[in-house]
């Protein structure tokens, strides 16, 4: 649970408030200052690719991130189902009676004013929270009671709106705690380390590396995350999910604070990860940015979905154009 007190002011983050502890996390700085790297080792750069010759090719790079691609690829029916999925808290009805699916091979765009319940979306579907009514089925399997850990497994990676890393470790790894998820070794054989816990450890790694590769970051691999450049931090969060296996990505603002050529990169990134044979669901304000990588989008307002389709459908709405620019209903009819 959080140690800091909510901040309404601060944005709706709410029950992402869940993983980990503030001080654990770069937004809440609670190092001590004699700690604090004075620049030197900290900000060398390291050449992936000299210790990792295969890092230098992206095929290669690719194939590691995603090696049963051929399986995922399978474009078109759903992945993941929100089905009539209202989420109340209290009074405050979150989610009203939700319904859409996100296909296999897609990047779908999650749309909606601040407060839309986009954000709480990614919350039912990654096990925060359990629906009030209604359920998010995900690969044909209902996820009900599942736990979040769980759900994980199952493959839905999330990233967060606001940047969550693990402040003190290095990019490298950010990430293998990532693959953690996926180990098989027991607990007496990770105190032992048995040969398969090595081999896991030494895959992770390798994997690890490649995920900074691929994001664009391999460079910083041994770099403590607090020092990575707020746009490193966003890819470190992206490789670190991706270091799941995740089937769906979820990417919460992944573009917030970036300048034009950030969003760019950006929208490059996102594309190369679908090409690579993951679904993505993003949340993103910035409509060029929305409109120009998605294959489809959903749009909220007031925790009911508004309008679904393409993205040039959807832009052209007027209950949308409506949603965005505050207009009322009967001014737009
Ligand atoms: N745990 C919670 N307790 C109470 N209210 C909540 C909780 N989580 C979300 N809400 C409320 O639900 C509504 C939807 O919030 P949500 O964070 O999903 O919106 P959002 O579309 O992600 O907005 P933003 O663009 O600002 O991130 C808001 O009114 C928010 O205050
Ligand atoms: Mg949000």
């Amino acid at each position: 649970m959080s140690t800091t007190p909510h901040d309404p002011a601060a944005g709706s983050e709410h029950g992402d408030q869940h993983l980990g502890t503030d001080d654990e996390l770069i937004t809440s700085d609670t190092m001590p200052e004699q700690f604090l790297p004075d620049g030197g080792v900290e900000s060398v750069d390291v050449d992936l690719a000299a210790v990792h010759p295969e890092l230098a090719d992206a095929t290669q790079v690719a194939e590691i991130v995603a090696p049963d691609r051929t399986i995922r690829a399978k474009v078109g029916e759903p992945l993941l189902q929100m089905q009539q999925v209202t989420m109340k808290f209290g009074g405050l009805v979150a989610l009203d009676d939700v319904t859409f699916d996100i296909r296999r091979g897609e990047i779908l765009g999650l749309i909606g004013p601040n407060g839309a319940g986009k954000t709480t979306c990614f919350n039912t579907m990654t096990g925060v929270y359990r629906p009030t009514t209604g359920q998010v089925v995900f690969d044909g399997r209902p996820l009900g009671r599942t736990k979040r850990n769980e759900i994980t497994r199952l493959g839905i990676a999330r990233t967060f709106q606001n940047i969550r890393l693990f402040s003190d470790m290095t990019a490298l790894e950010n990430v293998v705690v990532g693959t953690d998820a996926r180990h098989r070794t027991s607990v007496p054989g990770a105190i032992f380390r048995s040969r398969r816990h090595r081999a896991e450890e030494r895959d992770a790694l390798d994997r690890g590396m490649a995920l900074l590769e691929f994001v664009g970051i391999g460079r910083r691999a041994t770099q403590q995350a607090r020092n990575l450049p707020y746009g490193d931090q966003r890819r470190l969060e992206i490789a670190r999910a991706l270091a799941t296996e995740p089937k769906l990505l979820c990417l919460d603002e992944p573009a917030a604070g970036f300048n034009p050529a950030e969003k760019e990169d950006l929208k490059a990134l996102i594309r190369k990860i679908r090409d690579d044979g993951y679904t993505v669901l993003l949340i993103e304000h910035d409509m060029r940015l929305v409109m120009g990588v998605t294959d489809r989008v959903v749009v909220l307002e007031f925790g009911r979905k508004i309008a679904e389709g393409l993205p040039a459908e959807v832009s052209a709405d007027p209950a949308v154009i409506a949603a965005y620019l505050g207009v009322p209903d009967d001014a737009t009819a």
